[in-house]
């Protein structure tokens, strides 16, 4: 794997790849990698793309100072499982090399309903933090296929509707891979390692309780009877519900109560301790 700290050294490298007329997948992370990122090399490798992975925290999404503090770097690790998964090109830039002049000098995104709901709701500026750096990578490495993980749902939308704003949704094949899960059913997040055992043990209820909704959807059941005994499990055990909710899955719009005539997905965000875990599951009519 060849790693490029520039956007003037990867940019000429991936110019020269693609007058081999190679397919580039690009995999944006913030490192702290897991078998979830690896699933998604995984995935580009299976359609032969030229495999890129940017590892780059960025400042401008974390709308609160001390989480991006919190956000776990591992590098060197990080550096060994993409070689090992067999990654081709690793950009791993600074601060500086993205956001020059600071992120506020950039230009900013806008995405209606989809930045305003949900996470977008509970972290005001997250989204429009990702399209900053999101919209930047991708003109960076101009990718013919870009992976990410369907356990981000308002993301993986955002970025859809990020595309499109920058004219580049017919040359950029957006691809949501599925989520990767623990085997209590857990959605795998560099989150996760903050867990302590106590709170790692129960953390699979958090998943239990999106199977639970998106099964009684399917008999008829009221929703907003599944969403009570849900927020009386969870906090039962401690863990603190932030929103658990039915949506439009297309436009994130919420839904008082199933509808099956739609494509819905099942959102939830909790706390544990300090730390916040967020998962979903679409429900198919
Ligand atoms: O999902 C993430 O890791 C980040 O939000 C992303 C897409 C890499 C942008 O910083």
């Amino acid at each position: 794997m060849i790693i490029f700290k520039t956007i003037k050294d990867i940019k000429e490298y991936l110019a020269f790849q693609r007058n081999n007329a190679v397919k580039i997948g690009f995999i944006p992370t913030m490192g702290a990698l897991h078998q979830g990122h690896i699933s998604l090399v995984d995935e580009a490798r299976k359609v032969n793309a030229f495999t890129v992975c940017s590892i780059f925290v960025n400042p401008a999404q974390f709308n609160d100072s001390s989480d991006f503090d919190k956000y776990p770097s591992t590098v060197n690790e990080d550096i060994l499982l993409l070689e090992k998964a067999q990654c081709d090109v690793l950009f791993l830039p600074s601060v500086s090399e993205i956001y020059p002049e600071g992120s506020a000098h950039t230009k900013d995104y806008h995405f209606g309903t989809l930045e305003t709901v949900f996470e977008g709701a509970m972290r005001p500026g997250h989204f429009n933090g990702v399209g900053k750096v999101v919209a930047i990578l991708l003109q960076i490495i101009q990718p013919n296929l870009l992976f990410m993980g369907s356990k981000d749902f308002q993301q993986c939308l955002v970025v859809q509707d990020l595309c499109k704003q920058m004219g580049i949704n017919n040359s950029t094949k957006f691809v949501a891979c599925a989520t990767q899960r623990e085997p209590d059913g857990l959605a795998m997040s560099s989150r996760n390692r903050r867990l302590n055992e106590s709170q790692r043990a129960i953390a699979g209820i958090i998943y239990q309780c999106l199977v639970s909704i998106q099964g009684k959807a399917l008999i008829g059941a009221s929703f907003a009877i599944v969403k009570k005994e849900c927020i009386d499990l969870l906090t039962a055990k401690n863990i603190h519900p932030e929103y658990i909710s039915i949506a439009n899955a297309d436009t994130l719009e919420e839904l008082s109560e199933y509808d099956l005539r739609i494509k819905m997905v099942v959102l939830i965000a909790a706390r544990l301790g300090d730390i916040r875990l967020i998962d979903n599951l679409v429900i198919n009519p």
